[in-house]
């Protein structure tokens, strides 16, 4: 509430596109839960829905993955300040081709885009039956 009070931004609430709710929170809040149970701290889940409720009511803000992914990873052992770099290495191969892509065209790609490419793939080395 201090922190509202003085305008700042809450990490893990708010998004550019999904401002109606981020659909990878149910996905990444579930495995939370689970994670909770498996390594005996099953307070973080609680902690962090009372933390959207309180969004919800002050700001009508809903919370992105990032609200959850920090104690997923930090149940999975990592420290906090890996939390940034953990999420730039998971999206470099994202970013390289927004790179590619804004130099062929100079659109800036956002999560809305339409994917066109191909369908499925074989994952290079599979027996090519799975994506
Ligand atoms: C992602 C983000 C940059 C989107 O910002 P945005 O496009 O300006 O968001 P909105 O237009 O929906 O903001 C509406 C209002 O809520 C405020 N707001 C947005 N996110 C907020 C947050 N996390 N905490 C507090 N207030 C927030 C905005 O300042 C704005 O207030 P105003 O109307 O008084 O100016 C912003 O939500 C943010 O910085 N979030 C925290 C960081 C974070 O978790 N990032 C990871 C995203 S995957």
């Amino acid at each position: 509430m201090e922190k509202l009070g003085t305008k700042d931004k809450i990490m893990g609430f708010g998004h550019r596109v999904y401002k109606k709710g981020d659909s990878r929170v149910p996905v990444m809040r579930e495995i939370g839960r689970d994670l909770g149970k498996r390594t005996g701290k099953e307070q973080w889940v609680p902690i962090c829905e009372k933390l959207e409720e309180v969004m919800d009511r002050e700001k009508h803000l809903c919370a992105n993955v990032d609200l959850y992914a920090a104690p997923v990873f930090w149940m999975l052992g990592f420290p906090a300040e890996l939390n940034t770099p953990l999420f730039a290495a998971s999206r470099v191969a994202g970013w390289c081709a927004h790179v590619t892509e804004q130099h062929d065209h100079n659109r800036l790609i956002r999560p809305r885009s339409l994917y066109v490419g191909h369908k499925l793939r074989p994952y290079p080395g599979s027996t090519g039956k799975g994506a």
